[in-house]
């Protein structure tokens, strides 16, 4: 940490929409911090202690104006939104215009003015607190969809920094994309990055393709050649460089995120986490196959398909209500967002009929839990689950996927796994579903009841090494290898991209 006249800055800075901490209260009454359980943050954790970094992000609730804090030897710079600012950046923009767009129109985007403003405004006050505490040189990590405008609003105010961009969700294929009016200055946002990562190749493509329709720039594989201080009209969509002229070069590429997996194998071995999958089995009725669905309650989890296919499979009869039950964890999200409220009605009524219509006294067809849980509990529930179902219709990777395989070091257990998951690409040895075919995950649920012993150690063992070998602290140390690399290595240069090869 260096102490300049402005205050204290820092050599890593990461940059993401909430701050790695939930606010708790004390049982004195006073109200404290505790380090929220996600998987980035157990990768950036030693390296932000290591290199003296800091993370710059919302506190998770309306008007909480807060100095600078260490937690867990961590440096928070809180950044405020008001009531406003949530509703039309964080609900309006990221949640009800991005994050349908981004995963191709399973809900439709509003496309409102004023949450445009509000997403240009926030995302400012992101990038100036990020400018205002990097020291010289210092590299900025920013994270994710709510913040594609900080990278190119840092490179203007502070060219001296390296800036990597890591994008956690899809990235539409261009015909989709191009519906959003704001999609240039998105895609002049993110090339101010050095790095842009995504989780799929196809993710990568899809941005260098819009990069190409939008700006014209010469794109090769992962490389992305941005003019230097071009002054081209915004407008027009004629930007192609110009030989000779200077060029910065921007990589764009996959880099699929995972999970800091020996927690969950430490987990995993714990003899109280193993007691309390015991007791869930007994609590249930000690079925023969327990099926599990974990998810953000989100329309893009395909939550409604999965209980379409139980249902039609209890109504024929090819599985029974003593046999087979449904535990479906559907954890609490925007619960403000009209899209978020009319799909829990949806799920909630259609759980109530399979349950009025399938269970019986002592046998229930699904267990439905709207609460979020802690990750012993959660363990013990992949413990306890014989099948997994993840039957996203979009999803940029689905870290419960890669939870469930990590945790099964006893080899038990199948993954059935939606292809539009981004953990698809990686995890082969699941039982692949198109969750809009109903019939083929029916025949999947199926496959995975009657799924012979050895074949199940065979593919879970494969599922393991992958998760195992592939971990969260490997993929932030390849991301930030690389982005090192980029900044060191003359991304600035008067070549035509063709002479470069
Ligand atoms: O990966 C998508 C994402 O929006 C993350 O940015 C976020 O941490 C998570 O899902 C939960 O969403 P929210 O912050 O809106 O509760």
């Amino acid at each position: 940490m260096t102490t300049s006249s402005s205050g204290e800055t820092y050599d890593f800075v990461v940059v993401a929409n909430r701050l790695p901490v939930d606010s708790v209260s004390q049982p004195d009454g006073s109200s404290g911090w505790r380090m929220s359980p996600g998987g980035l943050v157990a990768a950036l954790e030693p390296l932000m202690k290591a290199s003296d970094g800091a993370w710059v992000g919302w506190p998770g609730a309306p008007d909480v104006e807060l100095d600078p804090f260490e937690h867990e030897g961590i440096r928070m710079v809180p950044i405020a939104l008001n009531g406003e600012e949530i509703e039309n950046y964080y609900e309006g923009f990221s949640n009800d215009t991005l994050w349908p767009l981004y995963h191709d129109v399973i809900a439709q985007p509003g496309y409102h003015r004023e949450w445009w403003e509000a997403y240009v405004a926030v995302n400012r006050r992101f990038a100036e607190a990020a400018a205002r505490i990097s020291d010289t040189g210092a590299t900025v990590w920013v994270h994710d969809y709510q913040l594609q405008l900080v990278p190119g609003m840092l490179r203007e105010t502070r060219p001296d920094l390296t800036i990597g961009f890591f994008n956690h969700i899809p990235f539409p294929a261009y015909g989709i994309f191009s519906q959003l009016p704001w999609r240039r200055q998105i895609i002049s946002g993110l090339l101010g990055a050095d790095i842009i990562g995504f989780q799929r190749v196809a993710d990568a493509g899809n941005f260098s393709r819009a990069v190409r329709r939008l700006f014209g720039y010469e794109t090769k594989g992962t490389r992305v050649w941005v003019p230097v201080g071009d002054s081209s009209d915004e407008t027009t969509g004629d930007r192609s460089s110009v030989r000779g002229a200077p060029v910065r070069r921007v990589i764009a590429r996959a880099f699929p995120i995972s999970i800091d997996a020996t927690s969950y194998v430490e987990l995993a071995g714990q003899p109280e986490v193993q007691a309390r999958a015991r007791q869930i089995r007994e609590e249930l009725g000690n079925p023969k196959t327990i099926m599990l669905g974990v998810d953000r309650l989100d329309y893009t989890k395909g939550i409604g398909h999965r209980l379409k296919a139980f249902g039609e499979l209890l109504a024929e009869h090819r599985v029974d209500v003593e046999d087979v039950t449904l535990v479906q964890v559907a954890s609490p999200s925007r619960e403000r967002v009209a899209s978020y409220m009319q799909l829990r009605d949806e799920i909630e009524l259609t759980v109530g009929r399979i349950n009025g219509d399938y269970g019986s006294i002592g046998h229930t067809a699904i267990n439905y839990l709207h609460q979020g849980y802690p990750r012993e509990e959660m363990v013990a529930l992949y413990l306890a689950a014989d099948i997994m179902l993840v039957t996203a219709l979009r999803d940029g990777m689905n870290l419960v996927a890669k939870e469930y395989v990590a945790t099964r070091a006893d080899l038990g257990g199948v993954l059935i796994l939606s292809e539009f998951a981004g953990a698809s690409d990686d995890l082969r040895q699941a039982l692949l579903i198109n969750p809009h075919d109903i019939d083929g995950v029916k025949d999947a649920i199926i496959a995975a009841i009657d799924m012979p012993h050895a074949e199940r150690r065979r593919r879970m063992r494969a599922l393991r090494k992958r998760v195992l070998e592939n971990d969260v602290v490997k993929w932030s140390r390849v991301f930030l290898d690389e982005l090192a690399h980029a900044s060191t290595s003359h991304p600035v240069s008067h070549e035509h991209p063709e002479e470069r090869k």
